[in-house]
């Protein structure tokens, strides 16, 4: 509880601090470097959408909708909504821009924040972040097998640990009326069993029971029928060929007849990136195909495939960066007011390399100083004194090894050497 005058964050809301920033940062920089080299083209559509877009297209009964939107009237009367998702807005973007026309293929990837008002528990926030990507032009199989590809790719290049692909096919308009059906037959026998949710989402949406974390529910709905066994031929077909081309290229998957998505667009293709060290929040990820979702939006008839990861689940699951991984390659201890101006310069040179530089503020001693040095997490402590002032050379103390360096940094010498003379003392890549 803050104290009384404090105000606090909103609940569901957090504030991410430099350290966490560094690894989001890292995991950004490692999507857009693998996107851009399958063909993507990064969009930023707007956060804020009209709420149609969304009841439209995620769908009417859809948890999402129903009770987890944060809308509003605008002040001209206008409704509108912080995007929960942002595959809805990509697709409207690329109809009001006639994306479509311009090339075959769209390939698009965003990252940015998504605002659901769900209940807040670990790693599930009301506003969170995501990195995805969405293709739409391409309704066949080996366009769904390369964003899977692309994705485990991704997830191995930032060290992803024990996280797996859940894959499923949810069938289309043409097989899946039928299966609902069947689906919902089942559940009638068994009814008595079942929770007040699951009958209400029989009411609406029976694939849904598939979601439900009720023990008895879920003891009936692992013997129902699976959309799998429900599958039409041209289903079946694409489904066989996705596994094919992911078998190919060494991609683990795990088939999951139950997986159902909780957006209503999807068709065919549905998958989760899944991980064991997560708890009850275990989606790293989703996706699927949308077939039918761009004509939904008023666009022309086209496919579409796509995913999303959530960060703050991702960041959850990568390797922690390493100790001695200092952001801050120095920090320039001037000893008293007279050293001020000469480490100034120097601070200024060894940024102008490209170097992170942060510079104490005079009149305390050495001893304090060097620890605030450490405090700040970097890996050397840059020293200018009056001996070092007479001698024309600034002193290097490591704070990893905890020793003077041997290295002296001419106060005089040029920028390029001064940041290779820093370089080789914190072991970075020139
Ligand atoms: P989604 O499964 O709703 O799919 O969300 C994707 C990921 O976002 C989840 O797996 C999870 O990691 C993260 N996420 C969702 N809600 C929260 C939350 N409240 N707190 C933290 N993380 C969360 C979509 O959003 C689809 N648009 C994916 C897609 C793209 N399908 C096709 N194209």
């Amino acid at each position: 509880m803050p104290k009384p005058g404090v105000i606090a964050a909103v609940k569901g809301f957090r504030d991410v601090l430099p350290d966490e920033s560094r690894q989001w940062e890292a995991l950004e920089e490692a999507a857009r470097a693998m996107f851009v080299r399958y063909g993507f083209g990064e969009i930023r559509p707007p956060i804020l959408e009209r709420t149609e877009l969304f009841a439209r297209s995620l769908g009417e009964t859809t948890d999402i909708v129903e009770k987890e939107m944060y809308s509003f009237a605008d002040r001209d009367e206008t409704g509108v909504t912080l995007r929960p998702e942002a595959t809805a807005g990509v697709v409207r973007a690329c109809i009001e821009n006639g994306l479509m026309h311009r090339e075959p293929e769209v390939r698009l990837f965003y990252l940015g924040p998504m605002f659901r008002r769900e209940r807040p528990q670990r790693g599930r926030f009301r506003q969170f972040h995501q990195i995805g990507a969405e293709v739409l032009g391409r309704d066949d199989a080996l366009a769904d097998a390369e964003l899977l590809i692309m994705l485990t790719r991704y997830l191995a290049s930032v060290g992803g640990k024990d996280v797996a692909l859940d894959l499923n096919s949810v069938g289309d308009s043409a097989c899946r009326p039928a299966y609902r059906e069947r689906l919902r037959q089942f559940a009638q026998v068994h009814l008595a069993g079942l929770c007040g949710d699951c009958h209400r989402r029989l009411e609406r949406n029976p694939l849904r029971i598939f979601d439900c974390k009720v023990e008895g529910c879920r003891e009936i709905v692992a013997r129902a029928p699976t959309v799998l066994d429900a599958l039409c031929e041209d289903c079946r077909v694409h489904l066989e060929a996705v596994r094919r081309f992911l078998d190919q290229e060494g991609v683990a998957y795990r088939m999951k007849p139950g997986l159902v998505r909780g957006l209503d667009y999807y068709s065919r293709t549905a998958f989760e990136i899944v991980s064991s060290g997560l708890g009850a929040q275990n989606a790293v990820g989703g996706g699927g195909r949308y077939d039918g979702l761009v004509a939904a939006l008023g666009g022309p008839r086209m496919s579409g495939v796509g995913f999303a990861l959530g960060l703050e689940r991702l960041a959850m699951v990568v390797a922690e960066p390493g100790a001695t991984d200092r952001a801050l390659a120095a920090v320039v201890l001037p000893l008293g007011e007279e050293a001020l101006a000469p480490a100034l310069a120097l601070a200024t040179r060894l940024r102008n390399e490209g170097l992170a530089v942060v510079l104490e503020p005079a009149g305390r001693s050495l001893k304090a100083l060097l620890r605030a040095a450490d405090r700040r997490g970097a890996r050397l402590a840059v020293i200018v004194g009056e001996d070092e002032i007479r001698a024309g050379r600034a002193t290097v103390r490591d704070l990893v090894r905890r020793e003077d360096r041997p290295q002296a940094l001419g106060l005089d010498a040029p920028g390029p050497e001064l940041a290779r003379s820093v370089r080789v003392l914190v072991g970075a890549p020139s």
